[in-house]
């Protein structure tokens, strides 16, 4: 039965290499907040960075995509490692015994936030999520929205306290960007950084400038 046999179509050559030579594992899903470019730069700099992606696109995600950016679909899709199917339940990420480092939801929309607080795992997305948190794994949620009701800002304490960590993409003035190039540059790597990842992409405060 394919439910049972799709398993080995989805598993990486070195999955049973010692964990130290495998290559760094982490899931990216896209949601339908504004901001898909953020999650396509992400999963680009995860590229260069030689990390194998996991990746979940949900229809909303998609949407949007096309909308904001001048990507297709399937130009997204050939940036990672793996794609899934949001409705396909039966993928290895939804099950913890396959393991990642852990997941980024990039941008999160304050309906997939909503469904990790509820832990409702009724797509893959949530599954995932909700896996990893199970696993006292890293789960970074992006949310974007704004202005914030009561009961965006409870989900987010809520799964804070279950140890995931909102990073809302809030641009950095500081940085004196020149262009929105480098805004989305900063955000993507300081997401990145949660996961101890350098992408060597944007300026480090470092005290104020001489000029
Ligand atoms: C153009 C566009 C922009 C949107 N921006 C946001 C947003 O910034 N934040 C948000 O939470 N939802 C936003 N939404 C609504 C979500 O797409 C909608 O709630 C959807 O159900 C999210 O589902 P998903 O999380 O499965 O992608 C937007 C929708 C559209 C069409
Ligand atoms: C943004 O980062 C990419 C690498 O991810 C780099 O190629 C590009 O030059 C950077 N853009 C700016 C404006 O710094």
């Amino acid at each position: 039965m394919d439910f049972f046999t799709s398993r080995a179509d989805h598993a990486s050559s070195d999955d049973h290499a010692p964990i130290a030579r495998q290559r760094r594992k982490i899931i990216v899903a896209f949601t339908g907040a504004t901001g898909s470019i953020l999650g396509i730069q992400t999963l680009i700099a995860l590229r260069s960075l030689n990390v194998e992606t996991h990746l979940i696109i949900s229809k909303w995600a998609e949407a949007t995509i096309k909308y904001e950016t001048d990507y297709t679909i399937s130009n997204v899709r050939a940036l990672a490692d793996h794609v899934y199917s949001i409705n396909d339940l039966s993928a290895p990420i939804a099950s913890g015994s396959f393991r990642t480092e852990g997941m980024l939801v990039v941008p999160c929309s304050v309906k997939t936030l909503a469904s990790i607080n509820s832990g409702i795992c009724d797509d893959l997305i949530s599954r995932a999520a909700d896996v990893i948190l199970k696993e006292r794994r890293r789960l970074v949620l992006a949310v974007r929205e704004t202005p914030l009701s009561t009961i965006h800002l409870q989900n987010m304490l809520s799964v804070t306290q279950a140890g995931a960590i909102i990073f809302p993409p809030v641009p950095a003035f500081y940085i004196k960007p020149s262009s929105v190039e480098d805004l989305i540059n900063h955000s993507v790597g300081r997401i990145l950084d949660l996961f101890d990842l350098d992408t060597a992409a944007f300026e480090r405060w470092e005290g104020w400038k001489r000029n």
